[in-house]
Formats: structure tokens, sequence, C-alpha cells
């Protein structure tokens, strides 16, 4: 059953051409596929030629143009074998039937809303024809779509149009798109329905001009414009930073209401999550912008890491995902602040990756077997992916970084390669050995790496003791020790930084010293007071730091930092420390008490008019339930997490009420909204602001966050004022949530907003409440967007409610995944990686969890998405 790296063997035949012709029905498309195959020279050819199938309806199939007869093949839903293929090349020409309307697994081709559209990665492409559906086999595609005039006036599909008209005598007309790129399936898409279409255009760098058109639902082109303007200059971007030029006539992109995952890279025919292209300001928050200027450019970054180079198979798919993520974090920082998008991008990592890399979902960024591939798009292959490629550039420094991805897009152009092939083209530039390196790919686990510091005052040296352990993950219980590149520095007594010389190496370039054993000594000489210690500088390194600086110097570096994501980070981790200690009082029976200094240190970033909005906004929001969890590691009671966190909240509210007050009412803009970083960041100031001010949780809060909502004039002022509102119980807030229905009920991705708010209202109704949503007509099972709002939002933003101690919270998402698992595989796999961290719970509530667990897995007919995650999370 599960496939193994190890078990890899090229393709045994080859496809040079597809020719397909798609007559799209609403119930009975179908699909006639013409292939041009050979047998691979690079391997011995076996008897049978294999295509795979998902669930399909063969209607014929020929060979070099006669029908098969019955004994030369086999066909099931699942496969067809064509039992004694030529030796020379041949025509293969397959027919199937689907059925659109059925297909709720939004995997193949399905219907959503108005449209038809595709999704084929990873292993979408076989529910539409039989085929070798893998990565390392690629073909040109010539797609003749046909269809009903008035049911789909626009026919899409990846490459430039070559020809449309009329089918003379009927009411049906077609499009023939010419992909000449040769491409996997996966990237395979085609699209047809009612659409608008956003029209603008692109000079490359070497003058070729393309038209990019952006479709949407009828009425809805207006609120594509940010995402038009995304693309355009991410198309800049990747020319100007990486040499990348595009090399389509079109570029499209299209937006469906019905779609797994955030969006699809298919070749000159992007398919979009609509919450990813549709803004506006009285629908768009400033978080929805940002997230569609990020996800338009990792698209369309995909076209070279991805699309002209993309995977031997799916092992490597962090091959174009880390790498991909990480040229789209380098686009927002470049767009926007650079330290800002940092702290945002390791939140990210912390809140999802880190827990998911502790617990028993825990896998390698290249692992080396799985059950199911759509698993396998987690936190760790996307974001602890792109770490390793930000290390790798730390590493070898930025110009030779730039050589290594000019050598990557020269070499393997046109292939599907692997990360060894990747990684090899930076040793080659930079002549490093880099085999140690390649254990990021290989061991999971976050490393925890201990930093200890002695000061000689006679010698003038500081000394750091730097060791790492790798903890044990499922079936790696040994580590060896990994690369890991600290970048720091050292502050003296004013805040600036020491110039740094190292005992042996000389000056530390770039301020990085690089851990490569267990363990390891570096003397810092010419240091002539004792330094206070800055490390891992921009979060250099994914790892969890274990170093012994005392609560002084950790305010003294919030303070003066000259690395903005180390002055952060500072006061994130006294603001934990502090934080673990509430947690053990609440748990005793005790109140906790904060230390003043945290107080003072969260007043003065806020007096301190110097720092950037954005990054103010920062410095004084809170770590997140599930950061203070993964810092705690066991035993842990969700009900003193979410105590300890709203007391301290409550009491720098209280502590910096008059000075967050003021500011708050001196950022009021009340000019026309502007989505970019400097307005946005002004707004995110005030809602945290708010945040705290409304902590309290009294009657003048409630009138505060009420009339934050009522004087919005945007969407995201609007959400600001809703969200701290929906903390205050009371009928202030069922007013606000009834007048934000009323105003916004004919807009799904606004009633999202409103049904994610809700859902994680932690008060002892909660579930109640997602009960009760779920039957009003704004929620849908058959929707991921409204299902990951509702119950995704209840099982990972609500941790008091989902992790109830009578484990009502756990009963209720197992007989949802139920239900899902049916309907929509995926997406129900996905919602039960809620249960990821299960075994770090207090006895009580991991007994129940586990209950939960198990009797999912005793009841019913599993996906084998659901099956493995059940399998790995019950261990
Ligand atoms: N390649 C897409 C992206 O990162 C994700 C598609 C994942 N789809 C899936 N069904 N697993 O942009
Ligand atoms: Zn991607």
């Amino acid at each position: 059953r599960p496939v193994r790296l190890a078990d890899y063997q090229p393709p045994a035949f080859l496809i040079d051409t597809v020719e397909l012709g798609i007559d799209l029905d609403r119930h009975r498309t179908r699909v006639r596929s013409v292939l041009r195959v050979r047998a691979n020279p690079e391997r011995q050819a076996p008897a049978a030629l294999e295509l795979d199938g998902d669930e399909l309806k063969l209607l014929s199939v020929k060979l070099d143009g006669r029908p098969l007869p019955a004994d030369a093949h086999e066909a099931t839903a699942q496969k067809l074998t064509i039992l004694q293929p030529p030796a020379e090349s041949f025509t293969l020409e397959i027919e199937t039937e689907l059925d659109p309307s059925a297909n709720t697994k939004l995997m193949g081709l399905y219907r959503s809303g108005s449209a038809y559209c595709t999704q084929c990665e990873a292993e979408g492409f076989r529910r539409i024809t039989y085929f070798p559906d893998r990565p390392d086999v690629m073909a040109v595609y010539t797609v003749t779509l046909t269809a009903d005039r008035d049911d789909a006036p626009v026919l899409l599909a990846n490459g430039n149009l070559q020809q449309k008209g009329e089918i003379p005598e009927t009411n049906r007309h077609f499009a023939v798109w010419h992909d000449p790129h040769p491409k996997p399936s996966y990237l395979f898409a085609v699209v047809g329905g009612n659409l608008d279409r956003l029209s603008d255009s692109f000079t490359t760098m070497s003058g070729r001009k393309v038209e990019l058109g952006i479709y949407v639902e009828p009425g809805k082109a207006g609120r594509a414009t940010y995402a038009m303007d995304a693309l355009k200059r991410s198309m800049v971007w990747d020319e100007k930073v990486f040499g990348r030029e595009y090399d389509l006539d079109v570029f499209n992109i299209v937006a469906v209401s019905d779609f797994n995952m955030g969006a699809m890279e298919n070749k000159g025919l992007n398919v979009f999550n609509d919450k990813y292209v549709l803004a506006s300001p009285e629908t768009a928050t400033d978080a929805d912008y940002a997230g569609i200027e990020s996800v338009i450019a990792h698209e369309y970054f995909h076209n070279w890491t991805g699309n002209r180079i993309t995977c031997r198979d799916w092992f490597q798919l962090c091959l174009k995902e880390g790498l991909t993520v990480f040229r789209d974090q380098e686009f927002s920082s470049d767009e926007r602040s650079r330290p800002v998008k940092r702290i945002a991008d390791v939140r990210t990592l912390r809140s999802h990756q880190f827990p998911e890399d502790s617990g028993p979902l825990a896998h390698p960024v290249r692992p080396d077997t799985y059950r199911e591939i759509n698993n396998f798009y987690t936190a760790t292959i996307y974001e602890k992916g792109a770490e390793i490629i930000r290390m790798l550039k730390t590493l070898i420094g930025a110009d030779l970084f730039a050589k290594g991805m000019d050598l990557y897009f020269d070499r393997h152009d046109g292939q599907a390669t692997t990360i060894e092939a990747f990684i090899a083209c930076f040793a080659d530039v930079s002549k490093q050995d880099l085999s140690q390196f390649m254990l990021w790919y290989a061991q999971a686990g976050t490393p925890e790496v201990q930093v200890q510091t002695r000061y000689d005052a006679e010698a003038k040296t500081l000394h750091l003791d730097v060791a790492q352990k790798v903890p044990a993950t499922p079936g790696q219980p040994t580590k060896k020790p990994m690369v890991v590149p600290l970048a720091f520095g050292l502050l003296d007594q004013d805040g600036r930084d020491l110039p740094i010389r190292l005992a042996d190496d000389g000056w530390a370039e770039n301020g990085v010293i690089v851990l490569d054993q267990e363990q390891k000594g570096f003397t810092c000489t010419g240091v002539s007071a004792r330094p206070v210690l800055s490390v891992n500088r921009g979060f250099s390194a994914p790892i969890r730091l274990i170093a012994d600086i005392t609560e002084d110097d950790l305010f003294f570096l919030a303070r003066h930092d000259s690395d903005f994501f180390n002055r952060w980070e500072a006061l994130q981790k006294v603001t934990l420390r502090e934080l673990v200690k509430s947690v053990d009082a609440i748990r005793a029976g005790e109140t906790p008490a904060t230390d003043p200094r945290l107080i003072s240190a969260f007043a003065s970033s806020l007096e301190d008019q110097s720092l950037e909005h954005a990054f103010a906004a920062q410095l004084l929001t809170l770590p997140s339930e599930v950061e203070l969890t993964l810092e705690i590691g066991r035993d842990i009671d969700p009900d003193a997490v979410h105590a300890a966190l709203l007391s301290l909240r409550q009491e720098i509210g209280a502590g910096i009420a008059a000075q967050a007050l003021e500011r708050y009412r001196s950022l009021q803009d009340s000019g026309p909204f502007v989505p970019g970083a400097a307005s946005a960041g002004r707004r995110s100031l005030r809602a945290v602001l708010l945040g705290l001010l409304t902590a309290s949780h009294g009657k003048e809060a409630a009138e505060l966050a009420a009339t934050h909502y009522r004087s919005a004039t945007n969407m995201t002022d609007r959400i600001s004022g809703l969200a701290a509102l929906s903390r205050i119980p009371g009928t202030e807030r069922e007013e606000v949530l009834k007048d934000f229905r009323a105003r916004y009920r004919n807009d799904a991705l606004v009633m999202d907003k409103w049904l994610s708010i809700q859902a994680a209202i932690p008060e002892e109704d909660a579930l109640d409440r997602v009960k009760r949503l779920m039957k009003e007509p704004d929620f849908s099972l058959s929707n991921p967007n409204r299902v990951r709002a509702l119950i995704g939002s209840f099982a990972g933003g609500n941790p008091t409610q989902f992790h109830r101690a009578d484990g009502t919270g756990y009963q209720f998402l197992v007989r949802i995944i139920d239900e899902l698992d049916a309907k929509n595989p995926q997406v129900a796999a996905r919602l039960l990686t809620a249960f990821r961290s299960w075994r770090t719970l207090e006895a009580g509530r991991r007994a129940r969890a586990e209950a939960a667990l198990k009797q999912l897995a005793g009841g019913g007919n599993r996906s084998s998405d659901v099956a493995d995650i059940l399998t790995r999370t019950l261990g």
C-alpha cells in the first residue's frame, strides 16, 4: 500500500503528445484522449502498459486506430492495462465519460458555481482520463473543448488559444488550446463557464507581449483589480530578482468558489480559490489583500519553480513548494516591510509547522514514504521547506545563492528532477560539501539548540557553548547533528552592535556561526565589557532556541536590538516565560502575578513613535495559545492556557490604558481606503490596541468595540470591531452579529468571516452556536471555505471549547469528519489534523481524544485520506 521513495523507477512508457477532446456537459462529459506513446528507451519495457484511473468509466479504446479486442486490455475504474503494446511508438485513443456535477471531491473535473473547472494536482488527472499520472511523464498537450454556448460561453485551457468557433447547426461552440511546453499531467487544466473577465497586459523584459486575464463570477470583475496589480508586480519582480521571464502569449487566472486548497499553478491557467482573488475595501480585510498578493505571486512564480522545472516524483514536492514559498515570501518582503513579513512568517511556522513537527504527524521535508500524497501538502513541506532555502542562502551568501539558482534554471529547465539535483547546483557554485545540509530534508523534528555564554573580563572574550539535539519523531528514533546557521550579534551597554571577531575563524562572515556538530564552542575576542547576545537573528534557523539569556537582557534586546526580528522575539520570549509561570499558578489555584517590567516593556513599545506601525502591532501582540501550548510541551490544560493569556492581556490593557486610548484615537484615518502596507500597518496597530483596550470585557469595552464596528468604512475595521466585540458576552454582541449578517448575507466570502469569528468564541455555548450556524443557509458542508470557516475555526481556533473536558468538542468533530469523508475526503482529512497534538494534553482530555479517534477509526468506510491521518495520529 504505502509508496516508497526507494522504489522509484523511471516510467516504462513515455507520452510525447496528448490530444484531448472534451465535450463539456453537466452530467455526461465525454473525454477523448489521443496519446502518442513509446517505450522509455532508458528502461526495459515491461510486457504491459498500465494507465492510472480513478472512478473512471471507459467507453472505448483504440490502438493505432483499431478498436482493441477484449482480450488485449483490462479495464477497471482504477486502471487500464494494455496487455501487449507494440514495441514501436503507437497511438492510443481512449474515450471516457464523467459526471462533473456528481464530483464532490473537487478533484478532476467538477462544477463550481456556474463553471466547469479542474484540479489535477496531485492525482486528479486520472479522474478525467486513463494516463500515466505521474510528474515525470511530460507531454505536449492540445485541447479541444466544446460546450453549449449558453452553458459555457468561456472556454479555457493551458497554453495559447489556437482556434475557436461555432459548431454549425448546434447550440455548441469550441476552442482549441495548445501548450507548447511539455508538462506533467498534474498541471493540466480546463475551465468552461459563464464568467466575466478583467483584462490587462504585460510586456516582458525581452519584449514579449502577454495578455493577462482574470475570470470571475459575473459582476465581480471590479473585485479582481488588486489581484491583477499583484500579478503584474510579481512578473516584474521575478524578472528583476530571479531573471525569470514569462513564456506564453497569455496568462489566465480563474477564481472559483469551491476549491480544496488555496490555488493551483496550472500552466498558463491558474485556478484560484476566489478568496485569494476577490477583494474590495468593503469586503476584504488587509489580511485578505496580503493573502491575495502572496498567493498570486506564489502561483505565478511556480511557472519556473514547478512548471518549467518540475518534480520527478511526489516525494520531491518541496522542490517546488518550499522554493516557491521562499520566493513568495521574498516578494512580499520587498513589496512590504521585511521585518514585519519575517515575524508573520515565523508566527505561521510556529503555530502550524512546529506543532506538526513535534507530534504524531511529523514527517521529513522530503518524506520517504506516504500512503496518501494529498496529506503531504503540509506546513512542513511548504513552510519548513522555505526555511531550508533561506538557510541555504544564509550559509553560502546571497551572491552564490543567486548563481546557484541560475545554474538550476539552466541545467534543469524542462526536466522533472530531485532535491539532490537542486542542492548539487549550490554545491557546485559554492564548492561546499552540502551533504550534511541535506539532513534538513531527511530528518523530521525541530532541532533544539542550547546556547550558553561565558564572559571573561580579563581575556576580553565571550565564549559561546552551542549544542543541538534533534528530537525523536515517528520512524526516526535517533538523529544526526544538522547544519545550523546562527546569525548573531553582540550589543554593548548602549545597545550598539559590537564588531565581531572570532578567535579561530577571524571575522565571522555576516555575523553567522555554523553549528554542524552536536556541540561546538565559539570565542569572540576583543570584547571589552560584558555584552548582550542576540542570537538566531532574523530566525536564521528554524529551531527552538534555549539560551541562557536573563530577563533583563531580553528587555534590553526588546528595546535596542538592531535586528528587528529579534527585538520582537525578545519580548515574545519574556512574555512566554511569564505566561508559563501564570499557567502553573492558575493550575495551582493561585492568582498569577506578572512581572511589572513586562508591562513597562509593552508601554515603551507603544511609546516608541519611531517604530513602523505594523511592527509595533506585532510587538504588542501576545503569543498565541498554540505557541504557549508548545512552550509548555506536555500535560496541557487548555483552560489554564487560555486563562493565563486572558489575564495577561487584561493586565497589559489596564496598565497602558490611557496611553493606548490616546494612540488608538490618533491612529484613526478618515481618508479613502488604500490597501498598501503603510495604511494596513496603521489599521493593524489600531486593532491591536482595540484588543488590549477591550480585554477587560466590561461595559465600556463593549461600547468601544461596537463604536469601532459601527464607524468602520472598510471591512478591515469592521472585522476588528466585530472580533473584539465577539469576546464580550452581551446583547451588544448579538445585535452587531445580526447587523453584520444583514449587511453581507449575499456575500459568501464575507459571511465566512462571520462564521469563523463566532466559531472561535471561547464560551461554554460555543458548540451549540456552531451547531446552530450549521443549519443556517450561510453554511454548507459541500463548500470547503464554509467548512474551514466554521468547523475549522472551531477545531483550530477555539482551544477551550474544542478541547472541552467533557469530550463533546471531540465527539462533534469526529461526527462531522465521518459525514464529510463520504463527500470530500481531502477536506475531512485536513480537519482531522486538529488532533495532531492530542498526546500533549492532560490525562483526562487525552483519554477523550483517543476515544473519539478510535471511534472514528472503527466506523464506516474511511477514505484513504482520513485513514492515513487516523493511523498516524493514533500511532
Ligand atoms: N500546488 C498548489 C500550490 O501550492 C497546491 C495544490 C494542492 N492540491 C491538492 N489537491 N493537494 O499552490
Ligand atoms: Zn505551491
